[in-house]
């Protein structure tokens, strides 16, 4: 949510400055900027929309630098326009800023009551004017930004410029994300590595309350205490092409596409005669899930949809009580935490702030222990939990979440093992799909080309129902979300045994209902709910299984799926839902890597 990208180094910043902001840009596209320092002083550009515009106003009114910030925005505070877009400059102070003010206002009256006048309506033109205005008392650029910083409350990441320090760029971080490049004669800053991977694969990430002051030639980090300290410097794995989009149309399409080899990577190595090994959660996780009476689950959007899966499969193969929550709620009720409660935490990002609120709420509740399942190595979700579960998705850029979900759910079957070890009674989960997993999702996948040609039948539909039963009602709410997100059609997951307690009313011609139909012990009472759909006239789209006993007549369309086992049915029938959204929304023509008003990265409440 928001991306930043900085920098001091011999060479011109800008070319260096864009990239990233390119890299970056799924985290936030309603407006972008920069600011460097050069022999002309500090210099600013900015402008609405996307990085391309941004690059047209370079283009046509030159920039350079050596030293320089950059942002692309989500908007919070004051809606996307020229004059709310980062940097935010100050007399001599450039500044950009992730995360979200919470003493803004206050912060704001007492400077307009000094005699400042503000230019934008965003919280951090308080944080370029409070640097200023401490600046201003004795011309020293990093007790100032000490200063500042210390007055404001809320999530912050930052980059600060001063035109009297060329080689000084000011970071810190509370709350939002931050990492610093490490070159040879050069250094960098951002918001996500990602940025940075054109220029180093070295990386410090810093942590909760650090300062930073980055020269060509040093990093000085001091910690919330004002200590100096010395943060590890970590090597990413990632290539800089990982974030490409190589042949495919979009990110989500390639996203899709991913979906075998890297589920079949997050399951690799982690089993041994058809169970889950639970040390590679780390040595103390086989005492840790040994003593687990219960679980709670918190997680956001489609990691939710995640978690509801698991609790059918802890509650069914390991006997454990398990409730589950999305973090934005969790987060401000009162929980009752039975004695020998897992909290478990669910995020692509591992940034996401409600989850991250959730967890920090949670430690002092009395959980047994604390277990994230991630997809970002140095993401905060993973820093400030004790055992990790990560995915091996890889970078996901599309705002539509597709590879992390599948290999969520991948994680989950097998953690769920874990604890059906120790807590099952008769049945554990049957762990077999996952051998020739990639195998399973390359047949579903292959059938895009006839769920495209389904797809032309919703382009011009306003709603959607969304069916499933058991584990796949999650299914269903998730493939109305992936509808809703990139093709914005209203679109709504339900269980299809509730339909006749309210929202068979909606059901006419006009409605399509998508149901997803494996051959489980639900079938026949998914098919008798079929049947109340297709009464009232609508036209029915089934996933089912080939031996499920669908034809398509009309009003149905069947599409049939290789039959595969019980417990990797949530994962393999989420695959045409996420081809049928990618299609519809690509036929109406929406932004379907970038949808509107969405960014991928939540970093704010
Ligand atoms: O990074 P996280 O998994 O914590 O993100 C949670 C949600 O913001 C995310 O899943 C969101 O719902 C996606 N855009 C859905 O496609």
């Amino acid at each position: 949510m928001c991306g930043i990208v900085g920098g001091v180094t011999d060479r011109n910043i800008v070319p260096i400055l864009l990239e990233g902001l390119r890299r970056l840009e799924y985290r936030g596209y309603d407006s972008a900027g920069l600011a460097t320092l050069s022999s002309e002083g500090l210099q600013r550009r900015r402008a609405m929309g996307k990085i391309v515009e941004l690059e047209g106003v370079c283009d046509a009114q030159a920039i350079d630098g050596h030293i320089g910030i950059a942002h692309t925005r989500w908007a919070t505070h004051g809606a996307p326009s020229v004059a709310n877009a980062h940097p935010h400059s100050v007399g001599k102070i450039a500044v950009v800023h992730n995360g979200i003010i919470e003493n803004w206002a206050e912060l704001k009256a007492q400077l307009e009551k000094d005699g400042r006048a503000f230019e934008s309506e965003t919280d951090t033109e308080v944080i370029a004017h409070l640097v200023e205005s401490e600046y201003n008392k004795d011309q020293d650029f990093v007790a100032a930004c000490r200063r500042a910083i210390a007055q404001l409350e809320g999530a912050y990441a930052l980059g600060i410029l001063c035109r009297d320090e060329p080689n000084t760029l000011i970071t810190a971080r509370m709350g939002s994300p931050l990492c610093i490049g490490l070159g040879v004669g050069e250094h960098f800053i951002a918001s996500d590595v990602q940025a940075l991977l054109p220029v180093t694969s070295r990386f410090i990430f810093l942590e909760e309350g650090d300062f930073a002051i980055v020269q060509k030639a040093s990093v000085a980090i001091t910690d919330a205490h004002g200590e100096s300290v010395e943060r590890p410097e970590k090597q990413s794995q990632l290539s800089a092409d990982a974030v490409e989009k190589g042949d495919y149309r979009h990110y989500m399409e390639k996203e899709i596409h991913e979906q075998a080899s890297v589920v079949a990577e997050t399951v690799r190595g982690k089993t041994s005669a058809g169970r889950f090994l639970i040390n590679t959660l780390g040595p103390e996780a086989p005492e840790l899930l040994e003593g687990v009476k219960g679980v709670h689950i918190i997680a956001c959007g489609t990691s939710f949809h995640a978690a509801s899966v698991a609790r059918y499969w802890i509650e069914h193969y390991a006997h454990l009580p398990c409730q589950v929550e999305v973090a934005s709620e969790y987060r401000y009720r009162t929980t009752v935490v039975p004695e020998g409660t897992l909290f478990m935490t669910i995020s692509q990002s591992g940034e996401t702030a409600d989850t991250l609120a959730a967890l920090r709420h949670a430690r002092s509740l009395g959980y047994c222990g604390f277990l994230a399942i991630c997809n970002v190595p140095e993401s905060s979700l993973t820093r400030e939990s004790d055992l990790v579960f990560l995915t091996q998705a890889g970078p996901e850029i599309g705002v539509a979440s597709t590879k992390a979900f599948t290999t969520q759910l991948a994680a989950l079957l097998l953690i769920t093992d874990g604890l059906a070890q120790f807590h099952g009674r008769d049945s554990l989960p049957d762990l077999s799909g996952l051998d020739n997993i990639e195998s399973a999702i390359g047949q579903v996948l292959g059938l895009s080309e006839r769920i495209r040609k389904l797809s032309e039948q919703f382009v011009d539909k306003h709603h959607t129902l969304f069916l499933g039963r058991g584990p796949l009602f999650p299914i269903a709410l998730e493939g109305a979300l992936k509808l809703k997100e990139i093709s914005y059609i209203h679109a709504e997951g339900y269980p299809a045994g509730e339909l006749k307690h309210g929202p068979l009313a909606l059901v006419d011609e006009g409605m399509p209902v998508v149901a997803v139909a494996p051959d489980n012990a639900l079938l026949d009472k998914l098919k008798s709910n079929l049947q109340e759909v297709r009464a009232r006239g609508a036209t029915l789209l089934v996933f089912a299984d080939e031996s499920a006993g669908f034809e398509s007549a009309d009003g149905i369309e069947v599409v049939g799926l290789p039959h595969c086992s019980e417990a990797i049915e949530p994962l393999i029938y989420t695959l045409p839902l996420q081809l049928l959204s990618y299609y519809v929304a690509v036929l109406r023509g929406t932004d379907v890597d970038q949808p509107r008003n969405l960014a991928k990265s939540v970093t704010v409440e």
